[in-house]
């Protein structure tokens, strides 16, 4: 049986520590490991958690300082690590088969079907983040070759928050009112354990998982439906969409709305206030909500308007009590600027459909599963280009290294989702999305695929090299 909601007080993920640091770099270092933790009450979950937990520790960074982060591999499969969102050199951007080994497992039993060349690293390895990068919220999680979906399924992933001047002088609402949100669901057995219906012969999910895994218990910061009790004050709530395949559309009980503040790529120029916010896989939406509009006692339900039965119950926060509250939203928030589509861009169209072949590449870019030797575009450092992309289901594009804008969405205005600085764009059934992009400072090979983790795990994945 299913637990009761909103008898779980919401947790909120440690911030991680630095081992040391020094004038520009802060060295980190992260244990992923294997963990029995009681996520249903009175059951235990084995999670893959890096140190142990789910969702993992939260990295609070400043903009312009390095994060060199030493990943340890305790467990019994290869990891790969990537930043969503960062602007990371290709070394430590997690390509798929970089893998890292666990101490004592030789790379021969990788075991990917032949595909290799990777940089292959054996018990830990160490992450370069620059974070040159203006003031966002993040997050980290595995991206293993074929594999990532069950790996970030079982627990890993976490958050990734980059902080910057231009920030720190707003008036938002901070410290305890400073709140991250980390939706995610899952499905578990009798006996605790999550519930995956991965095929036993290799990578990809039973077809009629094919449209991805959707769970029936929903996780906020790793509890079932917990319950958050706040003061009658402005709160900023950092929404991150970490669930495999689940698409949102918050609400909320009453008269609050959610005054969103940014996107994946930072501040917005201005606020766009939303009655509902619909947030597909590993969208980030940051939100301010004022619950000064209730009484003391009112409880204010989190809802998902595109779930059904249990689902469409998300969190629930009670106002507890009358606070005083100095925060505001101002009317400009940063210096963030939609940019004007410039003539003669170089333009490509990725085409994002259903495959041929069966389950283990049932999806495609370009009438292609991943195939880690082609690059699908050789792209020019420095230059605007300009994005389509073209759906026959809904897909997340995201892309990696450099965040884009939406031009334009099903051939008029971007959509009220679409504000501000993106790396990962919900397109609709049927849709083009057009956006420009320019990627800087790293060269090398970067990667665009959907995250709807069961299709990128199904080969809906591309390589680009920029140069
Ligand atoms: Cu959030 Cu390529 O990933
Ligand atoms: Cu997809």
């Amino acid at each position: 049986p299913l637990p009761e909601p909103f008898q779980v007080p919401l947790p909120i993920p440690p911030v991680k520590r630095p081992v040391r640091s020094d004038a520009k770099t802060d060295y980190y270092r992260v244990v992923q490991r294997k963990a029995s933790l009681e996520i249903l009450p009175g059951l235990k979950t084995e999670v893959l958690g890096y140190d142990g937990l789910l969702p993992g520790p939260t990295f609070d960074v400043r903009s312009g300082r390095t994060s060199v982060v030493e990943q340890v591999n305790q467990l019994d499969v290869p990891t790969v690590v990537h930043l969503h969102g960062g602007h990371t050199p290709a070394s430590s951007d997690g390509w798929p088969l970089d893998l890292l080994m666990p101490d004592g497992q030789h790379h021969d039993h990788a075991g990917h079907h032949g595909m290799t060349g990777g940089d292959v690293k054996t018990g830990s390895r160490s992450y370069t983040f620059p974070n040159t990068q203006r003031a966002a919220t993040l997050w980290y999680h595995d991206h293993r070759m074929d594999y990532t979906a069950p790996q970030v399924y079982r627990g890993l992933f976490g958050l990734h928050l980059i902080r910057d001047a231009e920030e720190d002088a707003l008036p938002l609402p901070a410290g305890d009112r400073e709140v991250p949100l980390v939706l995610a669901d899952r499905s578990f057995n009798e006996d605790g354990s999550f519930r995956y219906p991965a095929l036993k012969d290799g990578p990809g999910v039973e077809s009629r998982y094919m449209e991805g895994v959707i769970g029936d218990v929903q996780l906020v910061n790793g509890a079932p439906w917990p319950v958050l009790e706040v003061d009658a004050a402005r709160y900023r709530f950092r929404i991150l969409n970490a669930a495999n395949a689940r698409r949102y559309e918050l609400a909320l009980d009453g008269p609050a709305r959610f005054v969103q503040i940014g996107s994946d790529g930072g501040l917005l120029g201005a606020p766009v206030e939303h009655e509902t916010l619909v947030v597909a896989p590993a969208e980030r939406f940051d939100v301010v909500v004022d619950f000064s509009q209730y009484t003391v006692g009112t409880q204010v339900t989190l809802t998902n308007k595109l779930g059904t039965g249990r689902a469409t119950q998300v969190m629930r926060f009670v106002v507890a009590r009358k606070a005083v509250d100095d925060s505001n939203v101002p009317a400009k928030l940063s210096s963030y600027a939609a940019l004007p589509e410039p003539a003669g861009l170089v333009r490509r169209k990725w085409r994002f459909r259903r495959g041929q072949a069966g389950e283990h590449r049932g999806w495609t870019i370009n009438g292609k599963p991943f195939d880690p030797e082609v690059m699908q575009a050789t792209v020019k450092l420095d230059q605007y280009e300009l994005w389509s992309f073209v759906t026959d289901v809904h897909h997340p594009v995201h892309v990696h290294l450099a965040p884009f804008q939406v031009l334009r969405r099903g051939g008029g205005p971007p959509g009220p989702y679409d504000a501000g600085w993106k790396d990962t764009v919900d397109v609709r059934p049927a849709e083009v999305v057009d956006v420009l992009v320019r990627f800087t400072t790293h060269k090398g090979k970067y990667l665009i695929h959907c995250h709807n983790l069961e299709h990128e795990d199904m080969a809906m994945m591309a390589a680009f090299a920029t140069v």
